[in-house]
């Protein structure tokens, strides 16, 4: 969940969000944070690894995209790529990426990481929900905690990932793991005992004093995520819980070793483009 200070504390609650309404909130969510969430973030993630969430799952060690050997050469495509950390490591194994995020502060993070290395990757900004490309543009798209879990129609990004990728391309994202959704959202034992139901989907919503949403979490179970790809047109290849790995003592939000060591914290779905 959020963690940004407000000066008039923005009220949580659990409420329908449309489409456009979510991408409004995200959009000024991540301009208004991106500063903090590099500064908080930035080291756990680093300047140019692939990691795909809190567990520090490093997409060099877990190949989920594939062998780093085949990546070279290959058209990727990285929604919600934040400050593009993991654009830089595809970028590194002779891949063409192109890190696109609906922030642009988050953009502009990619942009002072990147230096000269920027050319390497091509920022765009844009919804991942209408995507700026031609049909069949990319071998390879990706997401680590981009855009899905903040979308109110996640069929409709997987739609848009189907149009722009070849056949048989992969389509790789990380979202924190539905059965979160049961427990609060805290990195101690507070964070253990089942708080609400895991199958009310009814959005996590942070709003204003208007009554205008300033954050949104969307939910969906393990089943209607698994519906959703179906829907988009992808075969589910894969669905990767990575457990909480000893070297890893540093809490993320409610992530921490000691939840992680009970209940999984992030989901991968590897499909591919039927
Ligand atoms: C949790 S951050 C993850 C960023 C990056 N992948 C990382 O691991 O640090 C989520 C990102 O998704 C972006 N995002 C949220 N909704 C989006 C949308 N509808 N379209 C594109 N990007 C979106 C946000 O701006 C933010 O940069």
């Amino acid at each position: 969940m959020s963690q940004e200070i407000y000066a008039a504390e923005p009220a949580a609650t659990r409420r329908e969000a449309s489409e456009a309404e979510s991408s409004r909130a995200s959009r000024g969510w991540w301009n208004r944070n991106a500063d903090e969430y590099q500064s908080d973030h930035g080291a756990f993630l680093g300047d140019d690894r692939f990691v795909w969430g809190p567990e520090g799952l490093d997409e060099a060690e877990a190949g989920l995209l594939g062998s780093a050997a085949s990546l070279r050469g290959l058209d990727v495509l990285e929604i919600g790529a934040g400050a593009a950390q993991c654009s830089r490591w595809l970028a590194a194994q002779g891949a063409r990426p192109v890190a696109l995020d609906l922030s642009h502060r988050q953009l502009q993070h990619a942009l002072r990481i990147g230096g000269s290395d920027v050319p390497a990757v091509r920022l765009v900004e844009a919804d991942a929900g209408m995507l700026p490309f031609r049909d069949g543009s990319f071998d390879l798209a990706c997401s680590a905690y981009g855009a899905v879990p903040f979308v109110a129609d996640p069929v409709q990004v997987f739609r848009e990932v189907h149009r722009v990728l070849r056949p048989g391309g992969r389509w790789v994202f990380s979202v924190t793991h539905p059965v979160r959704w049961a427990f609060p959202d805290e990195p101690g034992p507070e964070g253990l005992s089942v708080a609400a139901s895991y199958f009310d989907r009814t959005p996590y919503v942070e709003q204003d004093e208007r009554g205008d949403a300033v954050y949104v979490e969307h939910h969906r179970t393990l089943g209607d995520r698994v519906r959703d790809v179906v829907a988009g047109g992808f075969r589910l290849v894969d669905l990767v819980e990575p457990e909480w790995p000893a070297w890893n003592h540093q809490e993320w939000g409610g992530w921490s070793p000691l939840r992680g060591s009970l209940i999984p914290g992030t989901a991968i779905f590897v499909c591919e483009r039927a």
